[in-house]
């Protein structure tokens, strides 16, 4: 947890809800005041953002069908600013005027549908609607929201494909898909968007991961239990001056740990597991490392230092691999399909895709373990 938390996505996150909250507190307060009632009376009922707001709103209530918590109880009349869950703030080119910014409804438990009235909303800059059990497909009208700078799906019942209308919004900066029923491929243009956060875990996503990943800005990607399959490409280091975080786990990657990853200077923590070959050298040297989580992979070789993590102080799991020397490995059996047909992993290079290996693990299913106990917590939905 601490991990992700000390990511500055989640403060600056944090920041913005603030400013709403405060935002409405202080609308609140100068209503209470008789302050500037007519000009509070003049933005909340007659400009045609907050009556497109009010339309929006309606139909999403009209398709909700679960409320146990009454949290919609209240969106009732065209002061959409007083609706829990709604946050106002003034409009970034006209001050003067009161526009819908903020949508958190996060662990409110509704059961519905996104409309596609959705896409009237086009002040809003958060969404967020984590924990609660939406389910459908995200609409195309999302597009719409082109101040939209954080959209945090998790743990809902979304299905369909990677929702496409996300890739178009240009101020988006962080994407929690996690804990949803997406499936099949990752879009490439998704690692080619500037942002800073990128959590699909949980999902049906499979197809591999994307051959070239450039121009990313991402700090963290977690991409883990989904069946993506094939290997890590080496573009991975395309993300040096942005990447800390990168969780792999349960994601049927195989191959090797691609050497490029010591690239990726800033990166605390890294995850991964079914890859097979050697731990790189280049990956133990990272300058800001702390916690290398290898565990239940199919390593058989530690280059220089990774060998000795502790003298680098890096917290650091390689149980269940096939590494001679050291304690809590796979059995012998289990590394001897491994050990029989070692890899050159500077030789056999990831070409994306199906790589170097087609896809397939470079040994029998059965020694494959179906799932990993080891669950990073940064990988459980949070409650920006
Ligand atoms: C929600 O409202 C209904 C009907 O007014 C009421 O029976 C129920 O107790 C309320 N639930 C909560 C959690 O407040
Ligand atoms: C997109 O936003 C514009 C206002 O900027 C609005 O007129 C239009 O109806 C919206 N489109 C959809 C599909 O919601
Ligand atoms: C591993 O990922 C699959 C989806 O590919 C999922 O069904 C399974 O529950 C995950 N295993 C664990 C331990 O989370
Ligand atoms: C690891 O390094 C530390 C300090 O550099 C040393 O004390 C320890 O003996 C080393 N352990 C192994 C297994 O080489
Ligand atoms: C290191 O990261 C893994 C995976 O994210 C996590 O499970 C583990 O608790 C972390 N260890 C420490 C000491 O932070």
């Amino acid at each position: 947890m601490a991990s992700f938390w000390l990511n500055p996505i989640p403060f600056r996150a944090l920041l913005i809800l603030l400013l709403l909250h405060l935002s409405c507190l202080f609308n609140n307060v100068a209503a209470k005041h008789g302050y500037s009632a007519r000009h509070s009376h003049h933005s909340h009922t007659s400009n045609r953002r907050l009556q497109r707001a009010y339309i929006a709103l309606q139909a999403w209530k009209r398709v909700i069908f679960s409320d146990p918590n009454n949290f919609t109880s209240n969106w009732v009349g065209p002061n959409v600013c007083k609706y829990t869950g709604i946050y106002c703030t003034a409009a970034l080119e006209e001050p003067k005027i009161k526009v819908v910014a903020g949508i958190d409804l996060n662990f409110a438990d509704l059961a519905g549908f996104l409309p596609d009235e959705l896409g009237l909303l086009t002040d809003l800059a958060l969404i967020h609607l984590n924990s609660n059990r939406f389910c459908g497909i995200i609409p195309q009208t999302i597009s719409n929201l082109s101040l939209l700078y954080e959209l945090d799906l998790s743990n809902n019942r979304f299905v369909g494909p990677f929702p496409s209308a996300v890739l178009s919004l240009p101020m988006l900066s962080y994407l929690d898909l996690r804990y949803n029923e997406f499936e099949g491929p990752l879009p490439p243009e998704l690692f080619q968007k500037k942002l800073d956060a990128i959590f699909v875990n949980n999902n049906r996503f499979s197809n591999v991961i994307p051959a070239i990943l450039s121009g990313s800005t991402a700090s963290v990607v977690v991409i883990a239990n989904n069946n993506f399959g094939g290997c890590l490409p080496p573009s991975i280091s395309n993300f040096a001056e942005t990447l800390e975080e990168l969780l792999l786990i349960n994601t049927s990657l195989t191959g090797c740990l691609p050497p490029e990853v010591g690239y990726l200077y800033k990166l605390r923590v890294l995850a991964h597991n079914m890859m097979s070959g050697l731990v790189p050298d280049g990956v133990c040297v990272l300058p800001s490392l702390s916690n290398f989580t290898f565990s239940y992979n199919f390593f058989c070789e530690e280059e220089g230092i990774c060998m000795n993590l502790t003298s680098r102080g890096i917290a650091f799991d390689d149980r269940r691999n096939c590494l001679p020397e050291k304690p809590l490995q796979r059995s012998k059996e289990e590394c001897n399909p491994v050990l029989e047909h070692p890899v050159d992993c500077y030789e056999e290079r990831c070409a994306g895709g199906g790589g170097i290996f087609g896809g397939a693990a470079p040994f029998g299913p059965a020694v494959v373990p179906a799932a990993t106990p080891m669950l990073p917590p940064s990988i459980a939905p949070s409650s920006t």
